[in-house]
């Protein structure tokens, strides 16, 4: 096993990365076979499952498997995205931010501002994702509902589904364009430097609780 070395810490834990992987991966699969439908010429993604109608079949056990997923994130991180006086702060330095060149300190925790207007924004699509999903399921629930219903809910479908793939494509940029970050989700551990860049206010309130514990306070 790779020694850890002494300046990392622990950023997200194996659970929470398994999880977000497994997301990765039937989102992948549910959005491709999903894009397939929408335009002819995608019509060639359903391959990622064999044949059309294997994607057809599959598509919606892997949209539940990604709610599930979502559903298991929401808990674990819903208490670090929730809004905090100090996102102003982010917001109004968005363009140094940007440009990476900030002059007073962001105050951000584990997730910065634009990561929580994401995190809620990929939570409200996969509700209306899987509410419209289960009332167009053909094999199970569609015959329960009057045809004005299920041409609502296709179009909510269509637009959560567009909405959450271009949302996840920004999403994969940024965390590329954040170097250590998917190494954080990998490993589940970034260095200290990291943290204190990306991530001033966590990094300083975990010094503290390791303070106090040093102390026997905590
Ligand atoms: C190749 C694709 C993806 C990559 C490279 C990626 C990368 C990452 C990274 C690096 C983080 C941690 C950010 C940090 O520690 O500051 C993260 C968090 C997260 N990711 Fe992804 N991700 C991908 C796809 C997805 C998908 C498909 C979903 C959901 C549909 C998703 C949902 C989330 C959520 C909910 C978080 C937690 C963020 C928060 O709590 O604010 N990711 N991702």
């Amino acid at each position: 096993m790779k020694k850890l070395k002494n300046d990392q810490i622990l950023r997200t834990r194996f659970p929470e990365r398994l999880c977000h992987w497994m997301i990765v991966l039937c989102f992948f699969l549910a959005a491709t076979s999903g894009l397939s439908w929408f335009f002819p010429t995608f019509s060639w993604l359903s391959a990622f499952l064999g044949t059309p109608q294997m994607a057809r079949a599959l598509h919606p056990f892997l949209g539940i498997a990604v709610f599930v997923g979502l559903c298991y994130m929401f808990v674990r991180f819903v208490k670090y995205n929730l809004p905090a006086k100090t996102d102003a702060i982010w917001f109004r330095n968005v363009k140094g931010v940007v440009l990476n060149n900030h002059e007073h300190p962001l105050r951000i925790g584990k997730y910065n501002a634009g990561q929580k207007v994401l995190f809620w924004l990929i939570m409200a699509s996969i509700i209306v994702l899987m509410i419209s999903g289960l009332i167009m399921w053909r094999a199970y629930f569609a015959e329960f509902f009057p045809i004005p219903v299920l041409r609502l809910a296709i179009l909510a479908h269509s637009v959560a589904g567009i909405g959450l793939i271009l949302l996840i494509l920004g999403h994969i940029y940024l965390a590329i364009w954040v170097r250590g970050s998917v190494t954080g989700m990998v490993t589940g551990y970034v260095s200290k430097a990291w943290a204190r860049q990306h991530h001033d206010r966590w990094a300083e309130e975990l010094e503290a609780k390791k303070a106090a514990k040093g102390r026997g306070e905590a």
